[in-house]
């Protein structure tokens, strides 16, 4: 964690979760209550066919929702696609962008995830930007040049803790069980704190900096500890409450 930075756990549900799934959302809304949201901002992207229900269910509450991804326009002639606007429309307030299951998934590029950025900040959405790289570029020693890279082309001037929050995903740790130990999460998270201080100055001091990739209520207690980790971006762990709800207790402190 990083003093003064309050930490965020966000849950992404992918393309999981129909209508009975809200019984879930309903019991993660009940459980981000007060004392844990004092501790903790918590949020949950369902996939969209829900967000607005899980709007309505979060409202009065301190549970933030968000979407998975959005189209860089406004509105116009993108079958199937979304807006910022549309997102922030469904009273959500936060949005995935590059999630690297959209990088590989739908070829999207860093000037992609840029543009898309641009688009959240435009309709008032903090957007959650993922970078990380691959396996090969991990054991090729290449993964600080992919992530300065990407944090260099993805993230428009103008990122600050409000409308930005970064999201270190190793493509190699996501939905494999695999982790990096603490000791280079902590490595990485540093380089990316230096990268974003040296760019946005005290806006990067108080960005957060989320690592996902495997993340359970078993070790999330050794990567909160890990020093600029301020939360953590959680997949297949964040689809029951229970263990969502425990992930976010380690975060609090409680
Ligand atoms: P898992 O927690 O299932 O590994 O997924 C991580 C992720 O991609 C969150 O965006």
């Amino acid at each position: 964690m990083t003093p003064d930075i309050k930490p965020l756990v966000a849950g992404n549900w992918k393309m999981n979760g129909q209508r009975e799934q809200l019984d879930q959302l309903a019991l993660i809304a009940r459980g981000a209550s007060n004392p844990i949201s004092e501790k903790v901002d918590i949020v949950v992207c369902p996939p969209t066919t829900l967000l607005y229900v899980a709007t309505t269910f979060s409202e009065d509450t301190p549970l933030g929702v968000g979407a998975q991804d959005c189209h860089a326009q406004a509105g116009g002639a993108h079958t199937g696609d979304i807006s910022a606007e549309m997102i922030k429309d469904c009273m959500a307030q936060y949005c995935i962008v590059g999630h690297s299951e959209r990088r590989t998934d739908h070829g999207e590029s860093d000037s992609d995830v840029y543009q898309k950025t641009l688009a959240c900040w435009r309709a008032g959405l903090t957007a959650i930007i993922c970078i990380g790289e691959t396996e090969a570029e991990y054991d090729a020693g290449q993964a600080e040049a992919v992530l300065a890279r990407q944090l260099q082309h993805s993230i428009p001037d103008g990122a600050n803790e409000r409308n930005t929050i970064i999201a270190y995903e190793p493509v190699w740790a996501i939905g494999t069980g695999k982790t990096p130990s603490p000791e280079d999460v902590g490595n990485i998270h540093q380089f990316l704190r230096d990268a974003v201080v040296e760019r946005f100055q005290g806006p990067g001091e108080r960005m957060r900096i989320l690592y996902g990739g495997s993340v359970k209520p078993a070790n999330a207690a050794e990567m909160m500890k890990v020093s600029n980790v301020d939360g953590a971006l959680v997949g297949g762990a964040s689809l029951k409450a229970d263990d969502f709800l425990a992930i976010c207790a380690v975060y609090s402190g409680m």
